[in-house]
């Protein structure tokens, strides 16, 4: 066969990332990779504590990377656990970082076989990184990566991020 691709399709979805059943949901670490608040705290409280031990062999993890690992008691197969750049004003490397997470994520997917991947709003939260420019980041980079994943859904935590993905999706 011939090794072209297509543009993986991407959806909207609302609520909670642990209840999503794909075959790898995306978490908005921290370097350390030994949890934290928001998504990265719903995970971790999902998976149960294997993910934690799990991640305490893993050394941390530089933003703008990522690293897989199993997804224990979730109904995913994958957790990847991305690091999000903290906002620091827009002028300190965070659009290259967070396109970044976007593109290793989506290797670390290719690299198990993983062909349906749900990331959040990585940096939207804690982080501080505006709405507006991380979604439209994250669309433009996963329509830009070279991928086998066929389907990404990008979760809608509350309002302003639903808004913010219609936006840029076109949808209603
Ligand atoms: N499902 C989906 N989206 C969620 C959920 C959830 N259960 N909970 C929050 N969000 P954040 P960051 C949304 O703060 O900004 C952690 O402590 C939330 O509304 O989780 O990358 C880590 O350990 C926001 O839009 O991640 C790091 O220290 C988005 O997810 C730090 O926070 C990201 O918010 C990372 O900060």
């Amino acid at each position: 066969m011939s090794g072209g691709r297509s543009e993986p399709r991407l959806e909207l979805a609302v609520g909670d990332i642990t209840a999503e059943a794909v075959d790898a949901i995306v978490n908005a670490a921290n370097e350390t990779l030994l949890g934290g608040g928001g998504v990265d705290g719903a995970i971790h409280r999902a998976a149960g504590p294997e993910l934690l031990e799990h991640c305490r062999t893993l050394g941390g993890c530089p933003t703008g990377q990522a690293k897989i690992t199993p997804a224990f008691r979730l109904t995913a197969r994958w957790v990847i656990h991305t690091v999000g750049p903290i906002w620091h004003g827009g002028e300190h490397g965070e659009a290259e970082l967070l396109a970044s997470c976007y593109r290793e994520s989506l290797a670390r997917a290719d690299e198990v076989g993983a062909r349906s991947v749900v990331f959040p709003a990585i940096s939207t939260g804690v982080y501080g990184y505006p709405m507006a420019s991380a979604t439209q980041i994250a669309v433009d980079a996963v329509r830009a990566a070279p991928t086998q994943v066929t389907l990404v859904r990008f979760v809608c935590f509350n309002q302003e991020a639903l808004d913010a993905y219609r936006n840029i999706l076109g949808t209603e």
